[in-house]
């Protein structure tokens, strides 16, 4: 079989390298890929939103499976432009894509099916929305959230702790701090609690969640500083208990299931639902209809079936046949960004060390990395993501630091906590 990969992140990475471990998969392509990619599959120069270009190379080199690995073409319709021309894809159609295109429609639709989550309110004007705000907190409202309503990558969200904060980050939404996302936005209830990462395989007829994960969204150790796409993640996440899990299945993803159909969305591929466990009790923050990215990597270092078998019978409406194969032990990924990351960074300098971290056994993914003078630079905020795999999660976490150790890059820097927050589980 043939596969093509779209993306050309971690969570590309990640994919590709489960996938290229089947019996049944002879090649793997990823457009664009990066760096690391490159080792594992034939990079292919398509950029992500060249949707007839992609469809184009599939057909011309008979491709039995796309997968589509980042939600921008989701959403920009690169399913339906694949299903117009019968070739099989993972991943949902442009309708409903806008789980995460649209934080109101998703809103909407967990309203609709009873999906427990936070009490939100749209709006399209800056005053009426200012107003709600300075009311929240007039009750009493410790802490209010922010969120535009399109796609802004992973920048539309404030959590504000206090009025100010807030009215100044509505008021850039409204500015056009994130253009056309921005025009429409939610004020919500800010929940408090632990977070965690269920990503679950859907095609419609049957809902798999894959096994639970955990990310470190801030820049800096204890949860501090500014939101990044993720620095870490380890899988699973002992917050998601067994009591969790059967409110998970119960609560959300039959709903979901439910909402789908009678819908009629054509969903063949992976809903990523961000959780807040608050006192036991999961609720959701947002829809994503793509891997979690690092989430994907620990999950996938535990995965031990055939992955193109899975992601294939999804695309084509089987995941009912489909065997997931896991193995109990944890783990860990951690992120090396780039020196300024989530600000401005620079790049272009030599990654050194990582025939050495591969070495001690850890899988290094690789994501904002390209080739500069026939050697691996960083290219991007988020450069690598390192993992490991253990009997417990400590030990995971120490094979996968003492690979970090080996990789240096000018200005690179990683979060030295991944993992902690688990260990407290174990006490
Ligand atoms: P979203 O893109 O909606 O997931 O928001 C990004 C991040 O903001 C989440 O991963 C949470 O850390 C945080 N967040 C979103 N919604 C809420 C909420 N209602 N209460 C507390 N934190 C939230
Ligand atoms: N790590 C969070 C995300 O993929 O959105």
């Amino acid at each position: 079989m043939k596969v093509l990969v779209i993306g050309s992140g971690g969570r590309e990475h990640a994919l590709v390298w489960k996938l290229k471990q089947s019996s049944q998969v002879e090649k793997v392509y990823c457009a664009p890929g990066n760096a690391g990619i490159a080792a594992d599959a034939e990079c292919v120069d398509i950029g992500v939103g060249e949707l007839e270009k992609l469809a184009d190379f599939a057909e011309q080199n008979h491709i039995d499976l796309t997968v589509v690995g980042p939600e921008a073409p989701l959403c920009d319709g690169v399913v339906d432009c694949f299903r117009n021309r019968n070739l099989t894809v993972f991943g949902p159609a442009k309708e409903a894509a806008q789980l995460e295109g649209s934080k109101d429609f998703a809103k909407a639709f967990m309203l609709k099916y009873n999906i427990p989550t936070a009490k939100a309110a749209t709006f399209e004007s800056e005053v009426p929305a200012a107003e709600y705000v300075k009311k929240e907190f007039a009750s009493g409202a410790k802490g209010i959230v922010i969120k535009a309503d399109g796609l802004a990558a992973g920048k539309g969200v404030l959590v504000a702790d206090n009025e100010a904060d807030a009215l100044a980050f509505l008021h850039g939404c409204f500015d056009g701090a994130f253009g056309a996302a921005g025009a429409k936005v939610l004020v919500e209830e800010c929940l408090y609690g632990e977070e965690a990462s269920i990503l679950a395989l859907c095609d419609g007829k049957t809902i798999v969640p894959l096994v639970s994960s955990q990310d470190h969204k801030r820049v800096g150790d204890g949860d501090t500083g500014l939101n990044t796409g993720g620095m870490g993640a380890y899988s699973p996440a002992p917050v998601v208990n067994d009591k969790v899990w059967e409110k998970i299945n119960t609560r959300i993803l039959a709903p979901f299931l439910k909402g789908v159909q009678a819908e009629k969305l054509d969903f063949r591929g992976v809903i990523f639902v961000g959780i807040m466990v608050c006192d036991g009790e999961p609720k959701v923050l947002e829809f994503n209809v793509r891997f979690g990215d690092p989430e994907i990597q620990p999950v996938l270092r535990r995965f031990d079936g055939d992955w193109f078998d899975v992601l294939d019978k999804v695309a084509r409406g089987r995941l009912a046949e489909a065997d997931l194969v896991w193995s109990e032990d944890p783990a860990v990924s951690v992120v090396l960004a780039s020196g300024g990351y989530p600000g401005s960074y620079q790049k272009g300098f030599e990654i050194s060390g990582l025939a050495e971290a591969a070495a001690t056994g850890a899988v290094v993914f690789h994501a904002g990395t390209a080739f500069k003078d026939g050697k691996i630079v960083n290219a991007g905020g988020r450069v690598l993501g390192v993992s490991a795999r253990g009997k417990t999660i400590a030990e995971a976490i120490e094979k996968a630091y003492e690979a970090v150790d080996k990789i240096s890059f000018e200005g690179g820097f990683c979060r030295r906590d991944i993992g902690a927050k688990a260990l407290k589980y174990n006490k």
